[in-house]
């Protein structure tokens, strides 16, 4: 067996940049004074990511497809036995468990970014549909704003102990296959290639309709000072 390439490069791009642009997103929100421009910014970045994901998951290469780890309670708990058994099963693209890690942040950075677009922090700076909603979808975007970052922490926690479970109890090295791409498997395993065109294709249109929706699509802003 040798080294084949598993995780496109898609794939890995997305992991890294939204590791990024959630830690730029905290730092803008939660430690830097009047950087709620650059919150703004990131936080469409982090929306294209999302929605590029979502749809690589379909389009994207054999891993990177939701058909290939999306699985349900009786695989798990297979997987979960296997683990402690002395023959251990290593899966070549994600675990039935660590399958439901990409959808789980789907939806959490997903509601995140579409609660920002809806909040505003009460000083100078609004999202661009703050305007166009009522006084109780504001409350509620507010308060999704403010209460999912925690629960998604919650769940990084969760991603880092498992790998580092992984790493140590298991002696099994998940990270460097998430950098390199590559994993020692047999060669009908591997991926021929990143699909790199339909990947800038799919990654020019998910930017012209993020630009659509943030930039061309909301009623203009009004500016907040009280
Ligand atoms: C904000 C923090 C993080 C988030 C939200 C996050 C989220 C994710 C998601 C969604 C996946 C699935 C990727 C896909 O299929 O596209 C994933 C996989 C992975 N992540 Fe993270 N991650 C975070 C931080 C990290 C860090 C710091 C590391 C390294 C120490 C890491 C290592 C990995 C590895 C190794 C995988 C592949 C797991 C496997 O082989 O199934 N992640 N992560
Ligand atoms: C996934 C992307 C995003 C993440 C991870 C994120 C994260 C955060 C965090 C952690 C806070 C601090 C909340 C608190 O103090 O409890 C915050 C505040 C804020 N965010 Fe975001 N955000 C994102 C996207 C956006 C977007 C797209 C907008 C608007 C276009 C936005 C607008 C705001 C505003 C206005 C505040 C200040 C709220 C206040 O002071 O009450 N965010 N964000």
């Amino acid at each position: 067996m040798k080294k084949n390439l598993v995780w496109d490069i898609p794939v890995r791009l997305f992991h890294w940049l939204l590791v990024l642009s959630l830690f730029g997103q905290w730092l803008t929100a939660e430690v830097l004074d009047n950087f709620m421009d650059i919150h703004f910014y990131i936080g469409y970045f982090t929306l294209g990511l999302i929605i590029f994901r979502l749809l690589w998951g379909f389009f994207g290469t054999r891993y990177a497809k939701f058909s290939s780890f999306i699985a349900g309670p009786k695989a798990i708990i297979s997987y979960l036995q296997s683990l402690s058994s002395k023959q251990k099963v290593f899966t070549t693209g994600h675990n039935p468990l660590g399958g439901l890690l990409l959808p789980a942040v789907l939806i959490l950075v997903g509601l995140q970014a579409i609660s920002g677009l809806f909040t505003s922090d009460e000083i100078v700076s609004a999202g661009p549909y703050y305007d166009s909603a009522n006084g109780a979808i504001q409350n509620w975007m507010q308060w999704l704003h403010h209460n999912v970052f925690d629960v998604l922490m919650g769940l990084v926690v969760i991603h880092l102990l498992a790998i580092a479970w992984y790493r140590w109890a298991l002696k099994h090295d998940l990270i460097t296959p998430m950098l390199t791409g590559q994993k020692v498997v047999e060669a009908s395993k591997g991926i021929a290639h990143s699909k790199l065109v339909s990947a800038l294709i799919l990654a020019i249109t998910v930017g012209f309709f993020v630009y659509w929706l943030v930039a061309i699509n909301p009623p203009p802003v009004a500016e907040y000072y009280y």
